[in-house]
């Protein structure tokens, strides 16, 4: 493929555009490259300094439209963000859920394997399932995954991006690449309830929320689950990584079994972006945060209320279920792309902490 980061010509697709992720990549595109960007999502509020950039095109719209589809697929390279990905709307709308995150990406992926884009599909580590508290590191091609059962609909997002990576994965002639993000957090992530979101966001946006607001920080089922916190800048990283190897690959799409050999480029392959030096369970990072806040706000942590325990299902409702543990193996990351994530979570938590609170006072 020849995507170089100099050539003007280019047009990267960023669908989710508006989101998280997506503005950070959008604002890494601007700075890095000379491409042009056309991008897709149904708000644009976090883009508000980038709305009139002259190499910038915005639709209001999401993959429902299947002419909006068709249009995306045009471009040569299509990074697909779009998502419903917080977990308190799997339980009362797995529907809209599994809409979103197969049938949707499904219509993409095939659009792109008939106009010949490299589709860049973002999943989710959720896809290794009800991982438990001794599992160990989780491997793209080889950890099998266990899923709760059907009235645990907390599933019904990770099954849908389940499926959804087999469809891509199945499609003749698709040049794809899966990336499986393992809890990203950074500046805009999420929401804070009542303000610009209702519900419960995750966890990041949650004790934020409860820490500007001087509420308790909610500790689910004690907080004995574990992730590994990696922050948003490392995925850009990951990703720029990625499309510098996309331009130096052959440009043919392989098939899947060379890939699974090692052959391949980064084409046909599914990649774990996240940070295994980041883990800690989420009654640590609870700590972690509350001491964070007291530094950045001048005042002694103990004057912060205690976090407080609840039931998964009191919280979230019923059909809630959680992973204990999800350590990413990002050995293939290193070894195909040379890239490796770099950013300790006291950075990354500080960075988007410090983030929120000035963003949520103004
Ligand atoms: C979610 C999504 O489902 C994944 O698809 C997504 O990839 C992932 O976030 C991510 O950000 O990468 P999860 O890790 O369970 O999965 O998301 P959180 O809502 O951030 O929860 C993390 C842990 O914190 C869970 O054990 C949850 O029960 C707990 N939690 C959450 C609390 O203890 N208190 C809260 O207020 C919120």
């Amino acid at each position: 493929m020849n995507l170089r980061f100099d050539d003007n010509s280019i047009t990267v697709a960023i669908v989710g555009c508006g989101g998280f992720i997506g503005s950070h990549l959008l604002d890494a595109v601007l700075e890095r490259t000379r491409w042009r960007v056309f991008g897709v999502d149904l708000d644009f509020y976090r883009l508000q300094h980038r709305l009139n950039h002259e190499r910038c095109e915005f639709l209001c719209a999401d993959l429902a439209d299947s002419a909006v589809v068709e249009r995306i697929a045009k471009f040569p390279l299509v990074v697909n963000l779009a998502a419903i990905c917080t977990p308190s709307r799997y339980m009362g709308e797995a529907c809209e859920v599994i809409r979103s995150n197969y049938d949707h990406p499904a219509a993409l992926a095939e659009a792109c394997a008939k106009s010949g884009s490299w589709l860049v599909h973002f999943s989710t580590s959720e896809i290794y399932g009800k991982t438990a508290a001794d599992s160990g590191e989780l491997l793209e091609d080889s950890t099998p995954a266990v899923f709760g059962p059907v009235t645990a609909s907390r599933w019904s997002y990770a099954t849908a991006k389940l499926l959804a990576e087999r469809y891509i994965a199945g499609l003749p002639d698709l040049r794809w690449t899966v990336v499986r993000p393992f809890n990203f957090v950074g500046p805009y992530m999420d929401f804070m309830p009542g303000v610009d979101g209702e519900g419960i966001p995750r966890v990041l946006a949650n004790f934020s929320t409860a820490l500007v607001r001087g509420e308790p920080l909610k500790l689910v089922n004690g907080g004995r689950a574990k992730r590994c916190f990696t922050s948003v800048h490392d995925a850009v990283d990951f990703l720029f990584a990625l499309f510098d190897a996309g331009t130096s690959d052959s440009g043919v799409a392989p098939d899947a079994a060379s890939a699974n050999a090692g052959c391949a480029g980064v084409f046909s392959q599914a990649f774990n972006v996240g940070n295994p030096e980041n883990e800690v369970s989420i009654a640590e990072l609870a700590a972690k945060m509350r001491a964070i806040f007291a530094k950045v706000r001048g005042v002694d942590v103990s004057m912060l209320p205690e976090p407080q325990s609840v039931s998964g299902e009191e919280y979230y409702g019923v059909g809630y279920d959680d992973s204990m543990r999800r350590m990413p193996s990002v050995a293939k990351a290193e070894r195909l792309l040379g890239f490796k994530a770099r950013i300790p979570l006291d950075v990354a938590l500080e960075e988007s902490l410090a983030w929120f609170v000035k963003h949520y006072s103004v």
